[in-house]
């Protein structure tokens, strides 16, 4: 830990002590029934149009391959994939020509989440942790194919996923990416991690290059992130079984690995083939180290990443942090794929706030619990519900040796099966989640599930319909606004939909929801300091059909109290928009840029004719120098 410990960290974590505002609040309030608290929404009252919080107007959806945002707001390009993390190069090149050795000396590719860090001594200061979630191989190799074809490009492509730490100064009015910073730092599927929580060092995680089970190489297909209020960040595991593949065609899956949808043939990575290290038929324990959320200390570049298996095993999301009454941790996180569920986890030890060191241990030691959900009152329109945790606890209700589960490492290390054994709920796949630093009301987007036919999973409660197109936004608050509660009650905040091509709400969406803000597949989400929350989506850009109208992949504001959503930013053609941070002040804005021309179409951001598009990060920020979104 550093001396300069950034203050303001509590406060973008939503960990500062609640300001319950007034009158404002009450439209948002929960009511007591039984003691579970039934929330009431702005919807259910009748949308109040107007909202105060968002201080521009929205913005019309978009094709074009740029960046649209309201007038008197400007993104500047902070970094982008292959950029050089230091004076001396390598310099990035657009033909694919980098070698794998160079690429670990760049900026990584596919960004997604990431936090700011800041410096307590000097605000015009910070540290920036970004996840690289993952590639695209016709951009990633020279020969512009859609696999890789031998070791070097196995090695190239686990050199550009993982986490990059950058250093970043307010200079000449712009956050800008300090290229000579002992900070800057690549941390990629060959660097060296230790593993610590109950899972540590079991059989399972064992392999004939580790036998200890507790020195793992690597972190990859690393999606959202969450940030501690100790200084360090959480980067999350989601889609790592797509570079596992088998040898042997004839390999018999065991149930455990079905259950994370690993096949022989992997997803379009081929890693297995020159990589025996992904090689199931030969080395099946590597898989279970992987899955994990990933403890990375930014402001020391000699430290190891840590994987805390307290937090479960699963195709991790996000990690929204905050804390109990009491000032435990807890930590809310998604599990993204269809049919999966929601966890929180809950810290045995109380956050020391004055020794942030002493908090280094704080993610080994709590229960991990899943959600589940009731099937809510019916109403099509504003359904809303209440729900219990469900303890994943070794020995308590059938998780036992007699059902599969040895000990706590194999509860962990099998989260799902251990979840379904508790009767948990099966969600439209979740993705970010995060805590209103107003009044701890909880959101998560469940972004689509067009397959719900296909693993049985009914429709019903939070995820109430049969072909989600569009995804929903869930809400849910804890029982005495408390994040320790066993108990909590939920509704739908925002429903997507398209209301230019359907009708009613199923699929024109909640009454929020009209031609000039409609969306599809909503993933990131995340509150400013000001309490606006923030929606990022990862959808269809075809702009026909069900999705005609909507445009790009674009990023929204809503007022959580009204139900006002806006239209805020648009992205370039076939990117994602995904990741988001805020500078202190609030005056700047980082957004992620995911695979611009992810099918093609795009330049983006170097606009040179020929040239590869680059996921970058770009900070936005208003001409006025104000806070953005007021
Ligand atoms: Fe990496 Fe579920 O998004
Ligand atoms: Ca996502
Ligand atoms: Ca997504
Ligand atoms: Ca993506």
């Amino acid at each position: 830990m550093h001396a300069e410990h950034p203050t303001d960290l509590e406060h973008l974590a939503g960990l500062t002590r609640r300001r319950f505002i007034g009158a404002g609040a009450l439209a948002g309030a929960a009511l007591f029934l039984g003691g579970v608290p039934f929330v009431r929404t702005a919807l259910a009252e009748g949308l109040k149009p107007g909202s105060t919080l968002l201080g521009f107007g929205s913005i019309a959806a978009s094709t074009a391959d740029d960046i649209s945002l309201p007038p008197g707001y400007v993104a500047k390009i902070l970094i982008s994939w292959g950029q050089p993390l230091s004076d001396q190069g390598p310099a990035f090149r657009h033909d694919g020509g980098n070698t794998a050795e160079e690429q670990a000396l760049q900026f990584g590719d596919n960004n997604d989440g990431m936090s700011f860090f800041s410096f307590a001594d000097d605000a015009d200061r910070g540290l920036m942790a970004i996840n690289n979630e993952y590639v695209n191989y016709r951009y990633l190799l020279a020969h512009g194919g859609d696999l890789p074809l031998s070791t070097e490009e196995v090695r190239k492509a686990q050199a550009a996923e993982g986490v990059t730490v950058i250093e970043v100064r307010h200079r000449e009015g712009q956050w800008r990416f300090v290229p000579d910073s002992p900070y800057n730092r690549r941390i990629h599927a060959n660097t060296p991690m230790a593993v610590s929580g109950p899972a540590a060092g079991h059989a399972e995680l064992r392999t004939a290059a580790d036998p200890t089970g507790r020195r793992v190489l690597g972190t990859f297909q690393n999606c959202a992130n969450g940030q501690t209020p100790w200084g360090t960040y959480l980067t999350c595991e989601e889609n790592f079984t797509d570079v596992f593949g088998s040898s042997d065609p004839a390999l018999v899956l065991s149930s455990a690995q079905k259950r994370y949808s690993v096949s022989h043939a992997g997803a379009d990575n081929d890693w297995h083939k020159f990589d025996a290290r992904f090689d199931l038929a030969t080395n099946p324990n590597e898989l279970n180290r992987h899955g994990w959320i990933v403890e990375i200390d930014p402001f020391d570049p000699q430290s190891t990443p840590i994987k805390r298996t307290a937090l479960g095993r699963f195709k991790h999301e996000n990690a929204a942090l905050t804390t109990s009454r009491d000032g435990r941790v807890v930590l809310y996180m998604g599990d993204d794929e269809r049919g999966e569920f929601i966890y929180k986890f809950i810290s045995r030890d109380r956050l020391d706030r004055d020794n942030l060191k002493a908090n280094r241990a704080l993610l080994d030691h709590g229960t991990l619990y899943v959600a589940r959900f009731d099937d809510g009152d019916g109403n099509p329109d504003t359904p809303r519900g209440r729900g219990q945790w469900l303890a994943l606890v070794h020995g308590e209700n059938g998780l036992t040796a007699a059902n599969g589960f040895a000990d706590q490492a194999a509860v962990l290390i099998q989260a799902r099966a251990a979840a379904s054994q508790l009767g948990a709920t099966r969600m439209d796949r979740p993705e970010w989640i995060t805590v209103s630093p107003q009044d701890g009301q909880v959101y998560c987007t469940l972004t689509n599930n067009s397959r719900r036919g296909d693993n049985g999973q009914p429709e019903g409660g939070p995820n109430p319909r049969a072909n989600n197109l569009y995804g929903q936004i869930l809400r849910w608050r804890e029982a005495g606004d408390d994040a320790a509660a066993d108990t909590f009650g939920w509704d739908l905040f925002i429903i997507a939909g398209n209301p230019v091509v359907h009708a009613g709400t199923a699929n024109a969406g909640s009454p929020s929801i009209n031609a000039e803000n409609m969306f599809n597949s909503p993933d990131g989400v995340c509150f400013d300091a000001g309490g606006r929350l923030w929606v990022q989506t990862d959808g269809k850009y075809s702009n026909s059909g069900d999705y005609a109208g909507m445009g790009n992949n674009q990023m929204l504001c809503a007022d959580p109290v009204t139900g006002e959503i806006r239209r805020f930013m648009v992205g370039p053609v076939g990117c994602e928009v995904t990741g988001v941070a805020f500078a202190p002040d609030q005056r700047a804005m980082f957004v992620g840029i995911q695979h611009p021309g992810e099918a093609g179409g795009s330049t983006f951001p170097d606009r040179q004719a020929g040239g590869r598009p680059r996921s970058s990060v770009v900070v936005i920020s208003r001409e006025d120098g104000g806070v953005i979104g007021a």
